[in-house]
């Protein structure tokens, strides 16, 4: 089994960014934590970031045939993007929302997500555990759940 991660834009700036809401953990720090509960889960991770949405729409189609599924950060893409959310659903591949605050106890625009309603699960609000929990998630649901393609 294999999952992808997608981190979208400012991501790249976590440990520096608003540390008071984002935390002081680096996205290699995240990285490296999904990579070991990977290992712990005995499946395969494949991280990628980017701060442009056209790049995240083709890495979306240039890897749904090798992964079974995503856990995506989508930053402030989840509140603006119909793009992205039209590309997860039309791979057909499960995804988890995930975000390191609490969208939902900050500005009225963040309550707003294009994702949630076509997403398997959503966790927010524990910092890198939100990554942790969306991927453990995920690969519980693929277990059980095998692939139709
Ligand atoms: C975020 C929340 C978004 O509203 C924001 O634009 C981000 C980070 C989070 O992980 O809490 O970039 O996705």
């Amino acid at each position: 089994m294999r999952i992808g991660v997608l981190h979208g834009p400012n991501l790249r700036l976590l440990g520096r960014r608003e540390p008071e809401i984002y935390g002081s953990a680096t996205l290699s720090d995240v990285d490296r934590a999904l990579a070991d509960l990977a290992e712990a889960l005995d499946v395969e991770v494949e991280v990628h970031q980017s701060n442009h949405e056209g790049v995240l729409l083709d890495h979306i189609e240039e890897t749904a045939g090798r992964v079974d599924g995503y856990v995506v950060n989508a930053g402030a893409l989840t509140h603006t993007s119909v793009g992205l959310r039209d590309a997860l659903v039309g791979v057909g591949r499960p995804f988890v929302e995930v975000h390191l605050s609490n969208t939902a106890a900050r500005e009225p625009f963040r309550r707003v997500s294009h994702l949630s309603g076509v997403a398997l699960g959503v966790v927010y609000g524990f910092g890198v555990d939100s990554y942790l929990l969306g991927f453990r998630g995920l690969v519980a649901h693929l277990k059980t759940t095998p692939r139709t393609d």
